[in-house]
């Protein structure tokens, strides 16, 4: 394994958290404190943020993302943004399948697959969340959970396309509770989605994918988590809005 291979990837989830003129405010602020990072670095941001957010950061070596997108192209799906859309304002990077859209708003792993094959035939880099939540793991079915999720949610993405889709690894007990998983918990699941990728296709393709860990990831703990083989970066999301506390993540990361 050669983590080297692999870009390290700080994405934010900003979640439904900050207005347009807050969001111009956090990436201002962000801009300076990250500019000498060696990883790539992200604001995942509510739609209505998003041209605020690309104008604000043009020229920076911070690339937004949105935070979902429907697989048509149009039609009667009031509520919804296509991926032709958030092309056309910039948008680099789609969070998909995050588990707060599973839990409240009913996305299913079939959704999943439909928006991720829609973001990659646009161009959009997905970031695919999976996890299980806390009974399941009680039940010790992490693994069943997870590689259910892996396979099908990536249903018949290529092997081309998944090395551009990014895997984020969300244990669900660990979202917004302060409860972190152990640095060894991290890496035995994203070891675990590597392993099951490398069946799935084959390991080259396996070894060229960026796995996130996700989950109340802070200034404290990043850098023990980002230390593993197989954790890529992390999907950050109370941590994310605050630039001070982003920063520290970014640089942990860069090391
Ligand atoms: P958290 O959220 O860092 O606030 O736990 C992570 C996420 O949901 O992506």
């Amino acid at each position: 394994m050669d983590k080297s291979k692999r870009k390290a990837i700080i994405a934010g989830n900003w979640k439904m958290n900050k207005t347009p003129s807050e969001a111009k405010a956090l990436l201002e602020e962000l801009i300076p404190l990250v500019k000498d990072a060696d990883c790539e670095v992200i604001a995942c941001v509510p739609y209505v943020d998003l041209a605020v957010a690309i104008e604000t950061t043009k020229g920076t070596n911070i690339k937004i993302g949105a935070e979902n997108c429907h697989w048509a192209e149009s039609g009667a799906f009031t509520g919804e943004v296509s991926t032709g859309m958030l092309k056309e304002v910039g948008v680099e990077y789609v969070v998909l399948g995050h588990s707060e859209r599973r839990q409240y708003f009913g996305e299913t792993d079939e959704t999943v697959n439909k928006r991720t094959k829609a973001a990659l035939a646009a161009g959009l880099k997905p970031i695919v969340c999976v996890g299980e939540l806390l009974w399941e793991r009680e039940c010790d079915i992490t693994e069943e959970v997870i590689a259910r999720q892996i396979k099908l949610d990536l249903f018949d993405v290529s092997a081309e396309d998944v090395k551009k889709t990014v895997i984020a690894y969300e244990p669900v007990w660990a979202i917004g509770t302060g409860k972190t998983a152990t640095s060894d918990q991290a890496e035995e699941v994203c070891a675990f989605i590597r392993a099951t990728l490398a069946k799935l296709y084959d390991e080259e393709t396996a070894q060229a994918v960026t796995i996130q860990y996700g989950g109340s990831m802070n200034a404290d703990n990043c850098d023990e988590l980002l230390a593993k083989t197989n954790v890529d970066g992390g999907l950050i999301g109370g941590a994310s809005l605050v630039a001070a506390k982003f920063q520290p993540i970014v640089a942990a990361a860069s090391k």
